[in-house]
């Protein structure tokens, strides 16, 4: 009820802004990385795999995609992302020292369920999952999990679930790359250290929102919009595109940023703005390269940089600068800009913010 929801319009936005308290909770009593925050026996599991295979649906599965890139650049161990719905349904080569690690908030995704079941009766034996309700299904019949503390989520369109999936994710990148041996225990700790600032440092990021608000106000009058990134945020604006697709209805496309020349160059005029995401990483000059492109086609940008940046706010480039430079956890700090901009364009059409025509918080049937 209005109680409830306190000084915020919809829960959607009370969601969005729990997430420093949601992240905090979810690495509240992590002292050190340990396999067991898996779960008893998970230290024997992750000595005996040699894959991952993640398999998730929605924002679940864009969660999955991001932490491919950790797991594989920070733990070192090859990791593929699939759509749950896909993965059940085709046939695929198992491996049985692959953990197969389910990406679920309400741990109840039929589609999810039963690509773990499809994959348990391939011979996999090593299951973790990702989740938001302990008592959930799918933490039943997996043999080890994470439960994730983003508390109850209202809102159809998944906000604080995703951001603490990825803390989760993280975690379980710290940890495989631990009982691999490819980590010192001083990039450990500087990774942990970085992790427990996250609270303060999505605060300063969501002190943004006026200015995404502006940003709004010219989403709410346009048919489609691309969102571009790179690299560990590419994942980031394919869900940026959902979240404006799930609530306002305006068509939106996620591209990885150097595919822009490949075909979606040939959509961008006035009336396609163009978010990109681009913290200043090594990728930023060839995105830059990119954006030039879309300018001199007439597309207006909207560039999330981070402050160390030196891109600047000109003639059909509007630029948001990022609080802090954040390294590999930088996808958590991005993706919050991207639920506002959905929020504040879905509120200015005036829709049903919170549950969005067609869709359902859990898709418990096929
Ligand atoms: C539905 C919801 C999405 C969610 C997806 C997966 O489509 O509308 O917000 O990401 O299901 O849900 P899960 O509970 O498995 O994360």
């Amino acid at each position: 009820g209005a109680a409830e929801l306190g000084p915020f319009r919809h829960y959607m936005q009370k969601e969005i802004f729990e997430q420093p308290r949601a992240i905090g909770d979810t690495l509240e009593g992590v002292e050190t990385i340990t396999p067991e925050l898996f779960g008893d026996g998970a230290y024997s599991v992750f000595k005996d795999i040699d894959s991952v295979l993640i398999l998730a649906c929605g924002t679940s599965y864009y969660s999955g995609c991001t932490a491919k890139y950790w797991l594989e650049s920070i733990a070192r161990i090859p990791t593929q992302v699939e759509v749950a719905s896909e993965y059940r349904y085709r046939t695929s080569v198992p491996n049985p020292r692959t953990l197969i690690v389910t990406i679920t908030q309400s741990g109840e995704t039929a589609d999810t369920l039963a690509a773990l079941r499809h994959a348990q009766s391939l011979g996999h034996k090593h299951t973790l999952t990702i989740c938001n309700v302990s008592t959930s299904a799918m933490v039943r019949e997996c043999k080890l999990a994470y439960i994730t503390r983003a508390g109850v989520e209202i809102g159809v369109a998944s906000t604080k679930a995703f951001t603490t999936q990825l803390a989760g994710l993280f975690l379980l990148t710290l940890a495989l790359a631990q009982v691999r041996g490819v980590l010192t225990e001083e990039q450990e700790a500087d990774h942990l250290k970085a992790m427990r600032h996250l609270p303060v440092a999505l605060q300063a990021v969501l002190a943004l929102e006026p200015q995404i608000i502006q940003w709004s106000e010219d989403f709410a009058r346009m048919d489609n919009a691309l969102f571009l990134g790179r690299g560990l945020h590419y994942p980031i604006a394919l869900e940026g595109a959902l979240k404006l697709k799930e609530i306002s209805y305006i068509h939106a496309e996620a591209y990885p940023a150097g595919e822009l020349k490949h075909g979606p160059l040939a959509l961008v005029t006035s009336a396609m703005p163009v978010v990109t995401v681009a913290p200043n990483d090594t990728l930023l000059e060839k995105l830059k390269s990119n954006m030039q492109e879309v300018r001199a086609r007439g597309g207006v940008l909207y560039v999330l940089a981070d402050g160390d940046t030196r891109i600047k706010s000109a003639e059909g480039m509007h630029v948001i600068r990022m609080p802090e430079h954040y390294g590999a956890l930088s996808p958590i700090l991005h993706v919050v800009p991207l639920q506002l901009l959905a929020y504040h364009t879905a509120l200015a059409k005036g829709t049903d913010v919170d549950k969005p025509r067609n869709l359902a918080k859990s898709v418990t049937v096929e």
